[in-house]
């Protein structure tokens, strides 16, 4: 069996190589990168390291070639990954892969999220295909909350325009010990995992857990996009980030990331991580 990873060298991709390591031998994991160099701490496990850019149909045929199941993780040149993610698919269908497991987004066909439309898209695209898949569509990372943490000693405020949205967020390495397990188990799997941490979280209990963090009281800022949108520029936030975080507020207060179910907790077999656990690591 072999079991393959591709953008292994990304922040979730490490953490899947990581806990693949502990179900399979260093012989059944192949890991697909772009940069060889980064790629090395990897290879000195014993992993077979492929190079192979999403950009590079031939590449990515080469570096799938023998594989058996293969985890997909989502690029992140926003723009692009529709072309690159359908590039990996193509090979993977050429290789004859049986399994693809693709990291998209939590209600990815509905969702209002500014990363869905690629999602959906990629999703669409492996609908066509005669692959085996299983959708892990990832929730929020606590991880992302990590910056909030300097911001809410700088202002003593959380900004958002959340409103009572609850975001059930959870750690990248619990995301990555699920789609070990979906790569490594013998049990029958789900088409569709919505993947959510144990506890949706409401801004008021973000800046109640960012206060005892730092040690120090933190408010809730609810304000309209517009404001959001002029207070982040003026803090020198490039507009891009601007339009992403006002979009995601948006999605957050329409309930979008609050994933219900229990399908992360079922997969890793424990309760997720907390956020507090996280942003006190990060710290
Ligand atoms: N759920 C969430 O909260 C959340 C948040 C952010 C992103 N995401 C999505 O989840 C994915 C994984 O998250 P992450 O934290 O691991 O992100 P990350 O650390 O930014 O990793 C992205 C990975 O994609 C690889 N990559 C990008 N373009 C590529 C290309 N053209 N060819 C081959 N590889 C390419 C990068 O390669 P290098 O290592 O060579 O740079 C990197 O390994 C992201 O890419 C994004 O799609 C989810």
């Amino acid at each position: 069996m072999t079991i393959a990873v591709t953008a292994a060298t990304g922040q979730l991709g490490s953490l899947v190589i990581d806990s693949l390591l502990t179900k399979v031998p260093a012989a059944e994991v192949v890991a697909v990168v772009r940069d060889a160099a980064k790629a090395q701490p990897i290879a000195d496990r014993g992993v077979e390291v492929r190079v192979a850019s999403y950009d590079d149909p031939i590449a990515l045929k080469q570096a799938l070639s023998g594989v058996d199941k293969l985890l997909l993780i989502s690029g992140n040149e926003m723009g692009q990954r529709t072309q690159q993610h359908a590039n990996v698919i193509d090979a993977a269908v050429d290789q004859g892969v049986s399994l693809l497991a693709y990291t998209s987004a939590p209600a990815a066909d509905t969702s209002t999220l500014p990363v869905a439309p690629e999602h959906v898209a990629t999703e669409e695209y492996l609908a066509k295909t005669d692959l085996d898949v299983v959708l892990l569509r990832n929730g929020w990372y606590h991880e992302n909350y990590a910056p909030s943490i300097d911001a809410a000693r700088h202002t003593g405020t959380v900004l958002t325009t959340a409103g009572d949205g609850k975001v059930a967020s959870a750690s990248r390495a619990d995301f990555a010990e699920a789609a070990a397990v979906v790569l490594t188990t013998d049990q029958p799997l789900k088409p569709v995992y919505e993947l959510g941490g144990d506890v949706a979280w409401s801004q008021a209990d973000l800046a109640a857990t960012l206060s005892d963090l730092i040690d120090a009281p933190v408010a809730v800022a609810d304000v309209t996009p517009e404001e959001q949108a002029t207070i982040l520029t003026e803090a020198g936030v490039p507009a891009m980030w601007v339009d992403f975080t006002v979009a995601t507020d948006a999605s957050i207060k329409k309930g979008e990331l609050e994933v219900t179910g229990g399908d992360l907790s079922a997969l890793i077999g424990r309760p997720t991580t907390p956020l507090a656990d996280t942003l006190r690591a990060a710290l």
